[in-house]
């Protein structure tokens, strides 16, 4: 399936999906990065705009690129009802509309998993980016030094949602990074618990197969499970943790 038709199906549970509104994570970047009032901002795989409109709402210029089109729509709709100005482009990451050096800063939030390349949208990112630009890429992360746990999690991702390409390690992403030319600055962990439904819900699973990929979960190898925590609370909420990593990373 491609992405384009994966993201249309669900695109206004985007909209109001607790993982995505809810912006801790974004608040906590703001800790390692410049002022943004005033800045440039490019928000990639922008989805139905979350990050924009937070930096748009702190004052920046934003624009946001994403290849879906029925997630842009959705975006622009909430940017006319916000009254938010961000301009809303579509354009796949690995091949920016964007002249070089034009961004202070680009965005990239919940979607570089979903990159079959990760190399070639950080090298555009570097691209775009003028000299002392920052990065902020916050994605889930597989566990550092555990191979058989980034499989696993990886292939039962695949399995939940078919746009999934490949969660990478916090370990692989400062790896990728140095190799496109940008310089780590800061790398924080941001475990997050979601309710399992919903989750699942936004990937149209129907109740057979969500009960039966929970039944996989509860039986995984128990580094997973250290990893994933599955848990089912006293009213019968299922639950799971993913691990989110925050990087912030410069170009010199
Ligand atoms: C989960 S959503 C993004 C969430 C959003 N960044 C936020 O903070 O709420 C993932 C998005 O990545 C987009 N996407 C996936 N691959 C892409 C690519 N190669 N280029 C541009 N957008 C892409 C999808 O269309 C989808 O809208």
């Amino acid at each position: 399936m491609s992405h384009t038709n994966g993201f249309s199906k669900n695109a206004d549970l985007y909209r109001t999906s607790r993982a995505h509104s809810e912006l801790e994570d974004l608040e906590q970047s703001l800790e390692h990065l410049p002022a943004v009032t005033g800045l440039e901002v490019l928000d990639v795989a922008t989805g139905t705009g979350h990050t924009a409109f937070f930096f748009a709402r702190k004052q920046a210029h934003v624009f946001g690129v994403d290849i879906n089109e029925e997630m842009l729509r959705v975006a622009q709709e909430e940017s006319d009802s916000k009254s938010l100005s961000v301009r809303f482009l579509k354009c796949p990451v690995e091949d920016l509309v964007f002249d070089d050096e034009k961004f202070d800063l680009v965005t990239c939030r919940l979607a570089a998993h979903h990159f079959p390349s990760p190399l070639n949208f950080l090298s555009e990112a570097h691209r775009v980016l003028r000299k002392g630009g920052h990065l902020l890429l916050i994605d889930n992360v597989v566990p550092d030094g555990d191979t058989e746990a980034a499989e696993w999690i990886n292939s039962y991702e695949t399995r939940r949602d078919e746009t999934h390409e490949k969660c990478l390690s916090p370990q692989d992403w400062k790896s990728a990074l140095g190799e496109a030319g940008l310089t780590l600055v800061s790398s924080t962990a941001f475990p997050k618990t979601l309710q399992y439904d919903p989750w699942m819900e936004r990937m149209s699973k129907e109740a057979g197969e969500k009960d039966a990929l929970w039944e996989e979960l509860m039986h995984s190898p128990e580094n997973v499970r250290n990893y994933l925590k599955p848990k089912v609370d006293s009213k019968g909420q299922r639950s799971l943790r993913l691990n989110r990593q925050i990087l912030v990373a410069q170009k010199s």
